[in-house]
């Protein structure tokens, strides 16, 4: 028995407490393991604020130490959880697997980047319509592992709102106990619950992570008249069939509040990636940590000379496989930000840890593996969910694709929606 297992117990406690006559469950971190996250997060913060964030602004991250420290607890946290609400067999090593690869998006910024614009972008729309109206409820389907949660959470709180409620929901409890451990990290409050969401739970403080099928969820709160400031899903109801996405676009968008705004964000079926390793080896070893400017100016170079329309070259080289445009290249500053911190990771004085970035590229390659083998297929684009909103009551939604399509291909994209 490794020393992991010994305390294994200790890492994650399951706890149950009220909210006013409703019942709920908590999972909170172990005091040890607690401290040990906080370390190795406060360790990683100015790294990644030096590459990934100059703006040194409250953000999230997650360090690649935390991350596996995260991904070992999910499996004592998912038998608690599941001894509680019983979802059947425990934890298959398949779904550890998938759901620790949902985790590790946290560590490639360039994944993260859309799911980020959105929750600032929620923020900038909660501040403009919504606060100083009374507490502002957000709805949220397909939880996954809670990074799009916790963002929106981090972001929309900063919004000047007296009080914000993310209620999420996810179908899978893998999924529902890992954010429930990401959004303890976060110290942010949050409660489990299995079926309907109770009516005091809308005025709770917090995340509620609900455990059940998005579409029953949005079915049952409809027919409870229940009403948001903002819905959204990252990375979630563009898997579903049409026919269940659509349905559940239209119901949501019959349940926001004056102004409210929906996003959906999900990747682009013509799209997928192929990247270069050695090109990011090469970057990594010898881009002398100076990539971030030379991106930029790549960038602002390319823009004045390249025509409209032939925008994802800016960003991306792409080449074609199998009919689909492969991005083989990324040459945005989140990509160039993630070299320039490995290359410190491995030759500069005062940030040299061999160990971290050897774990951040082991982690990295993990993630992208399962990722690809999962390879699930996007069902509902959001250029079908743009045009069937389209197709409701014209005049009384703003909806538009994020970037707009005229602006070339892209890995993902947003669906904004917003009463008029
Ligand atoms: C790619 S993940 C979402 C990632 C998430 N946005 C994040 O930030 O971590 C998709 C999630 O949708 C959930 N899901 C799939 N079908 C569902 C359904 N019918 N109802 C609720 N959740 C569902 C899966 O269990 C999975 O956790």
């Amino acid at each position: 028995m490794t020393e992991m297992d010994k305390h294994m117990d200790t890492q994650s406690t399951l706890v149950e407490s009220r909210v006013g006559d409703v019942s709920v469950l908590s999972v909170t971190l172990g005091d040890e393991v607690r401290t040990r996250i906080t370390t190795l997060q406060d360790q990683f913060r100015d790294v990644f604020n030096k590459y990934l964030n100059p703006d040194g602004s409250e953000t999230f991250f997650i360090s690649p130490h935390v991350f596996q420290i995260i991904a070992g607890i999910i499996p004592i946290a998912f038998k608690q959880l599941n001894a509680k609400m019983g979802a059947g067999d425990s934890l298959q090593s398949w779904e550890h697997e998938n759901i620790s690869a949902i985790l590790g998006k946290a560590l490639i910024p360039d994944s993260l980047s859309p799911t980020l614009s959105n929750a600032r972008a929620i923020a900038r729309d909660v501040a403009e319509f919504h606060a100083g109206r009374g507490r502002v409820v957000i709805r949220e389907l397909c939880t996954g592992a809670g990074l799009a949660t916790a963002m929106t959470w981090m972001e929309v709180r900063k919004a000047g709102a007296e009080g914000v409620t993310i209620i999420s929901t996810d179908n899978a409890l893998e999924s529902v106990v890992t954010a429930a451990l990401v959004l303890s990290i976060f110290n942010i409050p949050h409660v489990i619950i299995q079926g309907e969401v109770p009516d005091a739970l809308f005025d709770f403080d917090g995340v509620v992570l609900q455990y059940m099928d998005a579409g029953d969820a949005v079915r049952n709160e409809q027919g409870r008249s229940k009403q948001y400031s903002v819905v959204f899903s990252d990375h979630g109801i563009s898997y579903f069939p049409q026919k269940v996405n659509d349905e559940i676009i239209g119901s949501l968008l019959g349940m926001l509040t004056e102004r409210g705004v929906m996003y959906v964000c999900g990747l682009e079926p013509d799209v997928t990636v192929a990247l270069q390793y050695p090109f990011m080896i090469r970057e990594i070893l010898f881009g002398r940590g100076l990539r971030r400017d030379a991106y930029t100016q790549i960038r602002q170079g390319r823009e004045r000379t390249r025509a409209k329309g032939d925008e994802q070259s800016v960003i991306y080289d792409t080449t074609v496989v199998g009919g689909r445009t492969a991005v083989t290249r990324f040459y945005t500053p989140e990509s160039a930000g993630l070299y320039d911190m490995l290359h410190a990771f491995l030759f500069n004085k005062d940030e040299r840890s061999l160990s971290t970035c050897v774990l951040y590229i082991r982690s990295i390659i993990g993630v992208v593996r399962t990722t690809k083998k999962l390879g699930v297929e996007i069902r509902s684009p959001i250029e079908h969910s743009l045009r069937f909103v389209g197709g409701l009551m014209e005049g009384k939604y703003d909806a538009s694709a994020i970037p707009p399509f005229e602006d070339g291909k892209r890995v993902a994209r947003t669906l904004r929606v917003q009463m008029i």
